[in-house]
């Protein structure tokens, strides 16, 4: 594993594993326990994902099977928008998140959107940063004009801003505003979310197979090797293997130019960040997230 170091000193693994739209909880903690045995580290859940007990779960019998220690792990969760009203909804968000996982701390947490109260949420957050229990904040889903003016206003500095990041939707000038204000840029659907259908692209792959490599590893790896932590999420044994065997290759320049070619301007058509209606939405029970 290959790792970035975070604007608080601390290490980020480049590779982690995402828990979204995985509402079964066996289903869930199988699919960690997996993933840490494939040698993750980073897990990335949420409240609204509903699966912070199973991940929990996981990270317990890791630890006591001997796969990994606490240290070795780094637990990712995000405040759900309806807690981000106040200092103190953030502060009892946050403790829930604590709770439900079963950890003394928390290696990042992240606020999941842009809405409600952020700079209220935030200086509550920032308590549990200051006594240890969450070691690294972070944002997501804040689009560079809102990274510029969150920087510019708060006084923790967020460590990561997590959002959308594939060779479909490349976001250049993102990450070049993210590596200015030293935030780590983390890439959600990574693969694409199950659209796109890059496994049939020719193009990607013929700069698989003349890497010896898969589609989906050739897409993982460009994030990679243009800084970009990335966060495949798979319920199958064989991709969780595959998406973080990604440390034995290079991608050309010509390479990574021809991929970032795929780049169509725009991301997730369902994920309707501009669309009242979606912020009403996150307002809302984290239940509707995502369904
Ligand atoms: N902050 C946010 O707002 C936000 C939003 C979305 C996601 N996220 C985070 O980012 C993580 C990843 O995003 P995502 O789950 O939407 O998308 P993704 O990881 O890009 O794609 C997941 C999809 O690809 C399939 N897949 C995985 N590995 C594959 C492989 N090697 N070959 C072919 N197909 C493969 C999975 O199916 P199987 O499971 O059946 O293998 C699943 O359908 C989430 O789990 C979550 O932690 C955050």
């Amino acid at each position: 594993m290959e790792y970035l170091t975070m604007n608080t000193g601390a290490k980020i693994p480049l590779v982690g594993f995402g828990v979204f739209r995985v509402p079964d909880k066996e289903e869930c903690k199988e699919s960690v326990l997996t993933a840490i045995r494939c040698g993750y580290r980073l897990i990335d859940t949420a409240t609204a994902y509903d699966n912070e007990d199973a991940v929990g779960e996981a990270v317990r019998e890791a630890i006591e099977e001997g796969l990994c220690t606490r240290e070795e792990l780094f637990i990712t969760s995000k405040l759900w928008v309806g807690d981000a009203k106040n200092e103190k909804t953030a502060i009892e968000g946050a403790e829930r998140s604590l709770q439900k996982l079963g950890l003394d701390y928390l290696d990042l947490y992240l606020l999941h959107q842009s809405y409600n109260d952020v700079f209220a949420a935030w200086r509550g957050l920032t308590t549990l940063y200051n006594d240890g229990r969450i070691r690294a904040l972070g944002i997501s889903n804040f689009y560079p004009f809102m990274v510029a003016n969150f920087c510019e206003t708060v006084d923790v500095q967020p460590a990561v801003n997590q959002i959308e990041l594939h060779p479909y939707f490349v976001q250049n000038d993102a990450v070049k505003n993210m590596k200015y204000y030293n935030v780590v840029p983390e890439a959600w659907a990574p693969l694409g979310g199950g659209r796109y259908n890059p496994f049939e692209d020719e193009m990607l792959k013929a700069i698989a197979s003349s890497h010896g490599k898969t589609v989906g590893q050739v897409i993982l790896r460009w994030n990679v090797q243009r800084g970009v932590v990335v966060l495949p999420k798979s319920v199958h044994e064989q991709r969780i293997k595959e998406n973080i065997d990604l440390f034995d290759f290079k991608l050309s320049e010509e390479e990574m130019n021809k991929i970032s070619s795929l780049d169509m301007g725009y991301g997730d058509t369902r994920t309707k960040h501009f669309d009242p209606e979606f912020v009403k939405l996150c307002m809302g029970s984290p239940n509707n997230y995502g369904k």
